[in-house]
C-alpha cells in the first residue's frame, strides 16, 4: 500500500514487544478460539503462513506439527493462521497427513488450530499483511506470547524463507529462563550455556564482581556470567508450566 503523493509506505499500527496481544475470536480447524484469553497460563506461538497447498508452508507445518510435543513440554501452544478459508485448511491438512512424506516425516497430523482469516481481520491486527512483500498473502510472522497475554518476541520472514523451528524453541526457552532466573541470555545461548547476570548496580558490587566473588565470571565489570546447568533450567521451566 503506497501513499501516492509522498511515495512512502503507509505504516499501519502493529503490535510491539511488551504490548498486550490484540484480542480476537476466530474459526479454526479445531473449533472456535478466543485469543489470547483462552491461552491464559500458557505460552503461545501465534504464527502466520502465506497460503495452504504451497511447498515452503507444507515443510513448515510438517516440522512444527512434529515438534508440537516438544513445545508442549515447555508449556507452549501453537496457533497458525493464513488468509485461506476453513475448507482449504482442512483439505490441505488432510493431504499432508495422507500423502506427503518429507525428510523422514510422514502421516503427520497437525493437531494445533489453524485460523481461517479470509477477511484478513486478524492478519491486519497483527501486522502480518506487508504489502511490499504481498498484498494478498500474509508474511511468515511469529508472535511469542507469554502466559499473561503479553507479546514477548516478534519475528518476521518473507514468503520465500522457511523458518527455523529450533530457533523458535530456543526463543521460548530463553525467555522462560530470563523470567525464572532473572538473567539475560547471550548470543547463540542454549540451555546449559552460561547466562548473563544483571549489571552491577553500585561501585561496591562492580568491585566485588571483578574480585571474582561468588560463582560469577566477569569479562569486565558490566559483563558477568554464571553457570546454570541444563537440568536446572529445564526443570524450572517445566515446573513453572505445571
Ligand atoms: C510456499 O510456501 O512455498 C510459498 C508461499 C507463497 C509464496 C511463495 C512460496
Amino acid at each position: 500500500m503506497t501513499n501516492e503523493t509522498l511515495k512512502q509506505p503507509v505504516i499501519e499500527s502493529m503490535p510491539r514487544i511488551g504490548d498486550k496481544a490484540p484480542s480476537f475470536k476466530a474459526v479454526t480447524t479445531q473449533g472456535e478460539i478466543v485469543f489470547p484469553e483462552q491461552y491464559q497460563g500458557s505460552w503461545v506461538i501465534l504464527f502466520s503462513h502465506p497460503a495452504d497447498f504451497t511447498p515452503v508452508c507444507t515443510s513448515e507445518f510438517m516440522t512444527f506439527a512434529t515438534l508440537e510435543n516438544q513445545f508442549a513440554e515447555v508449556n507452549c501452544k501453537l496457533v497458525g493462521l493464513s488468509v485461506d478459508g476453513l475448507y482449504s485448511h482442512i483439505a490441505w491438512l488432510r493431504t499432508i497427513k495422507e500423502k506427503i512424506e518429507y525428510k523422514g516425516m510422514k502421516n503427520v497430523e497437525v493437531k494445533f488450530p489453524l485460523i481461517e482469516d479470509i477477511t484478513m481481520e486478524v492478519a491486519k491486527k497483527y501486522g502480518m499483511m506487508q504489502p511490499g512483500e504481498s498484498s494478498t498473502k500474509a508474511v511468515r510472522a511469529v508472535f511469542v506470547i507469554d502466559p499473561r497475554g503479553i507479546i514477548r518476541a516478534i519475528i518476521y520472514y518473507p514468503l520465500s524463507l522457511g523458518r527455523n523451528f529450533d530457533e523458535l524453541y530456543r526463543v521460548v526457552v530463553a525467555l522462560q529462563t530470563a523470567d525464572e532466573f532473572k538473567v539475560a541470555t547471550p548470543a547463540d545461548w542454549r540451555p546449559g550455556d552460561d547466562v548473563i547476570v544483571p549489571p552491577a548496580g553500585s561501585c561496591g558490587v562492580a568491585k566485588e564482581r571483578m574480585e571474582g566473588k561468588d560463582d560469577i565470571k566477569c569479562y569486565d565489570w558490566f559483563f558477568c556470567t554464571k553457570k546454570i546447568d541444563k537440568t536446572k533450567v529445564m526443570g524450572a521451566i517445566k515446573k513453572a508450566g505445571k
